[in-house]
């Protein structure tokens, strides 16, 4: 990715301009000190569409001929897309050795959600481990993968990672699942790659969220960190319309529901702490309901 050094300066109005308008079409907010990097990063489209200062390019982001497509180009630029493979390892094993195993007690038919899954990693980590840990004969498992920005959703269907990626997985699952294809590089192999199903989406849009169905797992996992209260309250609110009952909600270990929303509960399971839909009939056994003001002794991963 290009960023230029900005030769235009951004005025404090057009900054206001276009981080609203950034966090309107994507939840994330930049605060006061960020427009240097909105500057920094953005001035290559000024430069792109032949313009001459910032106002012009918040016009041309609301009424532009390809108005859609520059969008998608603010959003790849602007969102953070820090991933790699296996993150979080006590949340996975939570995953695999008690969330799964419990939803499999009660259904066939399993549907995990990679909710802001970047550039494939996230999704390939969940098929590895189920292809890994489970006996999946005679249950149908789907895993589903967004993300906002069309880059990352490119990048992960293309399916090609760099050391970065790798650097919390074990060798053998590297051997097991990736097969070398040149400069350094690993490419995930199809039985892995065929069981995830990618696609753009704006966790705020409810309306195309709505399509999806309802999920078992979501892994909504530093995504929010980005948002402010308002957007955190938004795209929770969705996530927990998509959640079937009893269904799990996987956020990152920096993030907790504290002051966003108290529709969950929150379970303590042996290997972590996990948020959960209720039942309609009642609480679940073992779960204690979330006050604003529980701190979340998370365990260190
Ligand atoms: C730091 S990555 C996290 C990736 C992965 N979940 C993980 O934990 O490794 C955050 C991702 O959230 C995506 N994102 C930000 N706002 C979004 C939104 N409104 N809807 C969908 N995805 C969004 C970004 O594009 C980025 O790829």
């Amino acid at each position: 990715m290009i960023f230029s050094d900005p030769r235009i300066k951004m005025s404090e109005e057009e900054y206001r301009l276009i981080r609203d308008f950034v966090y309107s079409n994507s939840g994330i907010s930049f605060d006061e000190s960020a427009k240097f990097l909105l500057e920094r990063r953005l001035y290559h489209r000024l430069e792109i569409h032949g313009l001459s200062n910032y106002k012009d390019y918040h016009r041309y982001l609301l009424y532009g001929p390809d108005k859609d497509m520059e969008l998608n180009s603010v959003l790849d630029i602007l969102t953070t897309n820090e991933t790699y493979f296996y993150r979080e390892q006590c949340q996975l094993k939570a995953f695999t050795d008690e969330v799964l195993p419990e939803i499999m007690e009660r259904k066939k038919n399993i549907r995990i959600w990679s909710a802001g899954c970047s550039t494939g990693e996230e999704p390939y980590t969940i098929a590895m481990l189920v292809l890994d840990k489970i006996q999946r004969n005679s249950w149908d498992i789907e895993i589903f993968a967004h993300d906002i920005s069309h880059r990352a959703i490119r990048a992960a269907r293309h399916g090609i990672y760099s050391d970065s990626s790798f650097r919390t997985t074990e060798e053998c699952y590297k051997n097991r699942f990736f097969e070398p294809c040149g400069d350094g590089k690993f490419k995930i192999k199809d039985e892995v790659k065929r069981l995830v199903k990618f696609g753009q989406l704006n966790l705020l849009d409810a309306n195309r969220m709505g399509l999806l169905g309802k999920m078992d797992v979501v892994f909504c996992r530093n995504v929010i960190i980005y948002f402010d209260t308002q957007a955190k309250k938004n795209v929770i609110e969705n996530l927990y319309n998509r959640l079937d009952e009893g269904s799990y909600l996987l956020l990152g270990h920096s993030e907790s529901l504290i002051n966003i929303s108290t529709a969950f509960i929150l379970q303590n399971l042996k290997n972590d702490i996990i948020y959960r839909k209720p039942f309609l009939s009642g609480s679940i056994d073992g779960a204690d309901n979330i006050a604003n003001n529980i701190k979340i002794n998370r365990k260190v991963r």
